[in-house]
């Protein structure tokens, strides 16, 4: 369908690789509709002269917002009272029914200091958690109560690991087997990044051997599948990508996509060309 273009608008379901590059000799410019931009094969673009361009900033809040519906979600247990309710399960108020763990006090763990995690650390002031990050660069301009830490000892003390890296060939896989074994048993995961940040066979190995308390995920290896081990088990919390998806959002991508993929065509700087 590109032959013959100059220009790609591409959705982060969309393989840009370089069968599809070749397909179009005239292009000029990806301009992905998305801020995370794995979808896309950048050596390929880049020895072709194709500017690749992303959306990061406007969907920042949204997505720390996501993060925070499930880091509510998970340790509150609201997807398993929701089933309850709606299946007509639900006999009473009772003491110790789907009974949760507190906020407050609790520490976060912000894998990746970038603007996401940032925001998702911000808003961990209002809900009274502690905050413990790693970052690939010192971050002098941090609220000085949030620690910086090794990956591991993150692991270790946080109750809420959130992940908030860009998948690379250095994240893939982030957590594995040996990471998930460094987490205490009462802590929960939460993935509103890349699915391929987790290995979905060993979180699930994990979460029936009871090594961690739950996951909350937005994002999966190979989505739309979700691992069937996820699928059935209550203490995962499944949303379908939902991070960036709210209509101002949205529209501030468009326009986004817009203004860089015109750029490009019209000679100019794009704002938000991916150079690494
Ligand atoms: C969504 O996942 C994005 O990277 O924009
Ligand atoms: C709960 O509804 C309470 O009043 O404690």
């Amino acid at each position: 369908m590109i032959a013959g273009h100059h220009g790609l608008v591409a959705m982060l379901t969309d393989r840009i690789d370089a069968e599809v590059l070749d397909a179009a000799p005239t292009l000029r410019v990806v301009a992905n509709y998305a801020a995370g931009y794995n979808n896309i094969d950048l050596a390929a673009a880049r020895a072709r002269g194709i500017v690749v361009t992303n959306t990061p900033g406007v969907l920042t809040d949204a997505t720390a917002d996501l993060t925070w519906a499930l880091i509510l979600g998970i340790t509150r247990r609201v997807g398993e009272g929701e089933r309850l309710v709606r299946a007509g399960r639900w006999t009473g108020w009772a003491p110790t029914q789907l009974l949760g763990m507190d906020l407050r006090g609790a520490m976060l763990g912000v894998v990746g200091m970038g603007r996401i995690g940032r925001a998702v650390a911000s808003r961990a002031n209002g809900f009274g958690m502690r905050v413990v990050f790693t970052a690939r660069r010192p971050m002098p301009d941090v609220d000085p109560d949030w620690r910086a830490a090794s990956l591991p000892d993150l692991l270790a003390t946080a109750d809420v690991v959130s992940l908030h890296v860009p998948l690379t060939d250095q994240t893939r896989h982030l957590l594995g087997p040996d990471q998930l074994a460094m987490m205490k048993p009462t802590a929960y995961v939460v993935n509103t990044s890349r699915g391929s940040v987790i290995d979905e066979v060993a979180l699930a190995d994990a979460l029936e051997a009871g090594r961690i308390a739950g996951a909350a995920l937005d994002v999966y290896e190979r989505e739309p599948q979700v691992h069937p081990r996820l699928l059935s088990s209550e203490r995962v919390l499944l949303l379908p990508h939902l991070g960036s998806a709210t209509t101002e959002t949205r529209e501030r991508m468009g326009s986004m996509v817009v203004e860089n993929l015109l750029a490009v065509l019209e000679g100019r700087r794009p704002p938000n060309a991916v150079d690494e």
